[in-house]
Formats: structure tokens, C-alpha cells, sequence
């Protein structure tokens, strides 16, 4: 046995397997037979242990430097360090395909251990087993991790080096990915309750899901960004790349379903935007991908051009057409009747939706724009970060606004004493805004503080109204932690005023100098003095590294460095950070005199409060996953709510 005979193998089964999940899932449905369903229930089982064991096969033949694969040869070296090749089957296209086929069996077969009535339940895995076809399809025709060299090389030329400068590499992906796959769960359920007609309990059942996903792609984006300014070595950590923004897509939406989705479980209301939301998310997961694998765009996670673009363009069009056309046929009967009032928590909740789906449409435009003006007349043309930025700003004014105000507000109609906590809130906003421009800070800056104490204090007034819920109640205050739903959302409402912050600051004041020192040479800048003593080289195996030694009157020694790969004509940069509450200092190595190493450039980005939006990435996910928490009393949990 060969990796590439198990690899193979195991590809095909599991295509074969999701081939007849599928037909069974769907005969199951047609014919009411729950043998059927059983036998796919059988089959997301035995799909997971193929994708596993081809997961394995791609491991196997990376760990035995098997260079007759043509992606071992292409994505390895034998010089490669243990975690860089354990991680390597994510470093390019067809490996990615693989791990994302892998999680998307897993998801399948846990969903298809929940339970649910017989008919929706074969019409879920008839979806997952759908996705599951076009992976397995793909990988088993156009994109094969498997495909054998004729020559097999003597050893291959390893990683990009971008992807192996960092262990955030072993991380990051597999965050997305658990994201994205997740996703295709809510989908699979809307479809089985527009197929079925029954509207409701679909949201309820895939809260957990949805809150997974998401919470798996809050956690990767803040993942990618804290790589981008540890590897990229400009300082900075969003770019509005067009892979940023293909994954920032999905994200939007998904936000946008998780608030609409409260609406329906509570009062029965946006059925067809919940549906509509659920079918956008899943679908821009598809369109991402398109725009990473096809090479219409070059960026450091634009894989390969070939034939998988067009059938990943194939598929979003497929799963948009069959979420959206079944929401037509249904349309009539899931509309909503009811006029909402803007002062209403629901009111609050489909405006903010509104804004998370005009940004996300605001992003895709911009980020389709220069595209589609190439494709049609040749010109090429950028959307670059000021646009984004700008039209950014004020959507997330409105949210961060919104965000504040929504909880507060009860269902249907407003009671008296939210307009007191609507002036509270105000005020905490007319102040912080004029603390800011007090201190001299800009404009934007001072309102991002003023929604910072906004937020902050509605964040209060919400703890404490749950508090009081409860002392009226007759229990302890404490009992107000048992309603996970409001403590896990506070925690990441806060979460995101303080990131909010954090990049208002980062933006608006960041001070880079850059200056040539030679040996014994002193600097001093932003209150940092720093003095030049010379260069050391290193001979890593994969990467030979130059580092620069520079003392430093606060941090003591610190050493940027420049790493040389063979694959790369120039050195990449990696950056020595220091962090702090207050600034990050970032130390980069820009050239050094390569003859006698008596020299070096150094360039120093001074960055208020970037720390705090590392802070803020935890924070949400601690409180997703508080969230996410079984209660230890459920029925307890909401009793007492004050609303
Ligand atoms: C939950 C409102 C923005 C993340 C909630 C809840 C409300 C709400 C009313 C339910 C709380 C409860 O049941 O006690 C809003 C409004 C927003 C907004 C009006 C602005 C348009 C955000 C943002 C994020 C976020 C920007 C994160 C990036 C969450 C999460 C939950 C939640 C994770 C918990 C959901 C669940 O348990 O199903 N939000 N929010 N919200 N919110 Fe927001």
C-alpha cells in the first residue's frame, strides 16, 4: 500500500459513499421508508472514516517525504520543519480541498446524529451529501491531492514561505474552514423546512450550529488578522485584500442571521429573512472560495489557477439558486404580516441586519468592481482600502449605535423607562465625543470613544436591569450568569465597542520612522532609544535569517529579523513585536550591509491600542462560548428575564 493507492481509495469511497447517501437520504424522503434513512445515517459514518483515512494518506506521504505525489513535491521539502509539514496539507489548493471535505463529513455525520422527524432529517443529509459530492467530485477529477509525478523529483521546494514564517499557519485556516463548513448545516435545515413547509423550529434547532460557525469565524478572522501583522511585516493587520473581504462576506451575513434568528425563535417574525440570510451566508462561503481557487485575483491565498474556479462558480450558483428559488415558492406563506415598530427590539434587530447585509454588499461590490471592469473592457482598475474605509465608517457607527440601544428595547412596542436609558445613553456618548476632542483627538476618534462609553454603559444598564429581574424575583443576583444567552451576548456586544475602538485609534494614529544606524549608532524615537549593534546570520536549514541586534533602553535586546528563502528572490521581513496596553512597538529590519554587517536600516511602527484588539478577538469568543455552555439549569435560565 502507497499513500497515493489509500489516498485514491479513499477519495473515491468517499465520493461513492456521498453518491449513495445522497440517493438513499432522498428516497428516504420520497418513499417515507426510514430503512433508507437509516442506511444514510450508516453512510455519514462510513464517509467520515474515508475522508479520514485520505486525510492520513496526504499526511502519510508528507511525513515520508514522498515526492512522487506531485503536492508533496510541490508543497514540501525534506528539510521542512515537523509542524510546517503537519500542516503543510492546507498549504495549497488540493490539500485545503481535502481538509474541507474532511470537516464537512464531520459536520454531516454529527448532524446526523440529531435528532428529527424522519422527513426533514433525510432531507438534511440529502443537502450534506450534496456539498459532500461536489468536494469528493472535485478532488476525485480536477483536483486531486493524490495525482503521481512520472519523475518523482529528489526533493521538492517546500511551502510558500509566507505560509510557513508563522505557527498562526497551524491555526488560522482551520478556524475558516470550520467556519465555513459549518455553515452549510443551518443551510441544509432551511432547506428541509422549505421543502417540508414547517417554518419554525429549523431556527431553534440550529442555534448551536450557527453559533458554532460563526464563533469558529469570528475566531478565524481575528486569527488572520493578528498573522497578517505578524508576518506580513507592514504593521498593520486588515487590508481590505480581496480575500479578506471574500471571507468578511459570509461573516457579515452570518451575523446578520444569528440577530434575525433571535426574532423568529421569540416572536415568530422574519422567517423569509432568516431564510434568505442563511442561504447569502452559506453561498458567499462558496463565492470565497471561488474568488481564492479560480485566480482571478493574486493575493498570498490565491492557490492555483485551473478548472476548479469555474466549478466553484458552478456550485454557488447551484446552492444560491436552490435557497433562494425555494424561498420564492414559499414566499407567500412565510412573509411577515406584522408592522414592526421602530422602537421595538425587532425593530432594532432587522435595522441592523439591514446594515450587516448593505456591508456585506458594499464589500462585494468593491471587491468585484475592479473584476468584472477588467473582464468586460480590459482596463484595470482598483478599489483600494480608502474606499472601503470610508464607506466602513459610518455602516459600523450604525451598528455600534444600534448594538447599544437593541437589547435595551423591549419586544413590540417602547415603555417609558427606555427613554430614560435611551438619554443615559445618549449623554454617554455626547461625552465621551467631547472628552475626545477635549484631549485633541480627531473627530472620528473622539466618536469611537464616545460609542465606546455608549456601548459600555448600555452593556451596565443591561447587567443590572438582569440583576434586579432577579432580586424582585425573590433569587440571588448571581442567578442572572444562568441566562447564558443575555451574559455570553453583553460579553461580546462589549467585545466589540472595544475593538471598535482599538481600530478607530490604530488607524487614526500610527507614527513609522525609519532610519539607517550603523554599529554603535543610537536612535531615539517615540520615547524609545535604541542602539545598533551589529548583525548575525543563521543558518536555519529551510531559511537562512539575518537578525539585527538593537538595544533598547525599555524592552532590552530586541531582534527583528530578514529571512531568506530559496523559493524567494527577496528576504521576508519578521518583525520583533512588542506589545503593550497602550502602543505596540514594531521593529523591523529593512536591509543591512551584507558585506561587513556594519550597517542596517530599521524602521519602527508605533501603534496605539492594537493590543486591545487582540483582547477583544478572545473576549468574543469567550463569550460565544459561554453562550454556547449547557446550562446546568435550562428551564432556570430564562425564567426571570426582564424581557
Ligand atoms: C445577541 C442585538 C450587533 C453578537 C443579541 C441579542 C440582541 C442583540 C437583542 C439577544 C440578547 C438576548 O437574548 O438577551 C444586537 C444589535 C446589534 C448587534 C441590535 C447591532 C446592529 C452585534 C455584533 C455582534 C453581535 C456586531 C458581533 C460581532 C451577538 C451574539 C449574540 C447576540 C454572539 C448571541 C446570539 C445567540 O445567543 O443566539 N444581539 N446585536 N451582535 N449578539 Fe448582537
Amino acid at each position: 500500500m502507497t499513500p497515493a493507492l489509500l489516498g485514491n481509495l479513499s477519495v473515491a469511497l468517499a465520493l461513492a459513499f456521498s453518491l449513495l447517501g445522497l440517493a438513499l437520504a432522498l428516497l428516504a424522503y420520497l418513499q417515507g421508508d426510514g430503512r433508507f434513512l437509516k442506511g444514510a445515517k450508516a453512510l455519514a459514518s462510513l464517509t467520515l472514516l474515508s475522508a479520514l483515512a485520505a486525510f492520513v494518506a496526504l499526511e502519510w506521504a508528507l511525513l515520508t517525504h514522498d515526492f512522487s505525489l506531485a503536492y508533496v513535491a510541490r508543497n514540501h521539502a525534506l528539510q521542512d520543519p515537523l509542524w510546517v509539514t503537519l500542516v503543510t496539507p492546507w498549504a495549497a489548493l488540493e490539500g485545503s480541498l481535502l481538509l474541507w471535505g474532511l470537516l464537512q463529513t464531520l459536520y454531516t455525520f454529527v448532524a446526523s446524529r440529531k435528532p428529527l422527524d424522519p422527513w426533514r432529517a433525510s432531507l438534511v443529509l440529502a443537502v450534506l451529501f450534496g456539498v459532500q459530492v461536489f468536494f469528493f467530485g472535485v478532488m476525485a477529477t480536477i483536483a486531486s491531492p493524490f495525482q503521481t509525478l512520472p519523475n518523482p523529483p529528489a526533493n521538492g521546494t517546500g511551502p510558500n514561505p509566507l505560509l510557513q514564517n508563522h505557527w498562526m499557519m497551524a491555526v488560522h485556516p482551520v478556524l475558516m474552514y470550520l467556519g465555513f463548513v459549518g455553515l452549510s448545516v443551518p443551510f441544509a435545515y432551511a432547506v428541509a423546512a422549505m421543502v417540508t413547509r414547517r417554518y419554525q423550529s429549523w431556527v431553534e434547532e440550529t442555534r448551536w450550529w450557527t453559533l458554532i460557525a460563526w464563533g469558529f469565524l469570528t475566531a478565524g478572522k481575528v486569527a488572520g488578522m493578528w498573522w497578517s501583522y505578524e508576518v506580513l511585516g507592514w504593521g498593520g493587520y486588515w487590508a481590505w485584500d480581496p480575500v479578506e473581504n471574500a471571507s468578511f462576506v459570509p461573516w457579515l451575513l452570518a451575523t446578520a442571521f444569528l440577530h434575525t434568528a433571535i426574532v423568529q425563535q421569540t416572536r415568530g417574525a422574519f422567517k423569509a429573512w432568516n431564510f434568505a440570510f442563511v442561504t447569502l451566508a452559506f453561498s458567499a462561503t462558496v463565492l470565497g472560495t471561488f474568488l481564492t481557487r479560480s485566480g482571478v485575483i493574486q493575493s498570498v491565498h490565491a492557490f492555483a489557477e485551473g478548472p476548479v474556479g469555474p466549478a466553484f462558480l458552478g456550485f454557488f450558483l447551484l446552492s444560491t439558486a436552490l435557497g433562494l428559488g425555494l424561498l420564492s415558492r414559499v414566499s407567500r406563506e412565510v412573509r411577515d404580516v406584522a408592522v414592526f415598530h421602530p422602537f421595538s427590539r425587532e425593530g432594532a434587530l432587522l435595522l441592523g441586519a439591514f446594515f450587516f447585509s448593505g456591508w456585506a454588499l458594499v464589500v462585494l461590490l468593491g471587491t468585484f468592481y475592479p473584476l468584472l471592469v477588467e473582464a468586460f473592457s480590459g482596463a484595470k482598475v482598483s478599489v483600494g482600502a480608502p474606499f472601503f474605509n470610508q464607506v466602513s465608517a459610518p455602516i459600523g457607527a450604525g451598528i455600534l449605535l444600534l448594538m447599544g440601544v437593541g437589547p435595551l428595547l423591549p419586544w413590540r412596542r417602547p415603555r417609558k423607562e427606555v427613554f430614560r436609558n435611551l438619554y443615559l445613553l445618549l449623554s454617554a456618548l455626547a461625552l465621551g465625543t467631547l472628552l475626545g476632542l477635549l484631549r485633541g483627538y480627531t473627530l472620528g476618534a473622539s466618536l469611537a470613544v464616545g460609542l465606546f462609553l455608549y456601548n459600555t454603559l448600555a452593556v451596565a444598564l443591561l447587567f443590572a436591569e438582569g440583576v434586579r429581574a432577579r432580586r424582585l424575583a425573590g433569587l440571588s443576583p448571581w442567578s442572572f450568569l444562568e441566562n447564558r444567552r443575555r451574559v455570553g451576548s453583553l460579553l461580546v456586544h462589549f467585545a466589540v465597542a472595544l475593538m471598535a475602538l482599538a481600530i478607530a485609534f490604530s488607524q487614526t494614529y500610527r507614527l513609522e520612522a525609519e532610519k539607517t544606524l550603523y554599529r554603535g549608532q543610537a536612535w531615539e524615537v517615540a520615547g524609545v532609544r535604541m542602539a545598533f549593534q551589529g548583525v548575525r546570520a543563521l543558518d536555519e536549514g529551510r531559511r537562512f535569517a539575518v537578525e539585527a541586534l538593537l538595544r533598547t533602553d525599555r524592552f532590552g535586546e530586541v531582534r527583528p529579523r530578514l529571512h531568506f528563502y530559496p523559493q524567494m528572490n527577496s528576504p521576508l521581513p519578521s518583525p520583533k513585536v512588542i506589545y503593550t496596553p497602550g502602543n505596540d512597538y514594531y521593529f523591523l529590519l529593512m536591509d543591512f550591509d551584507r558585506e561587513k554587517g556594519e550597517w542596517a536600516s530599521v524602521r519602527l511602527i508605533v501603534t496605539p491600542m492594537v493590543f486591545w484588539i487582540w483582547v477583544a478577538g478572545v473576549l468574543m469568543a469567550l463569550g460565544t462560548l459561554y453562550i454556547l455552555w449547557p446550562a446546568s439549569r435550562p428551564e432556570a435560565a430564562r425564567e426571570v428575564s426582564p424581557a
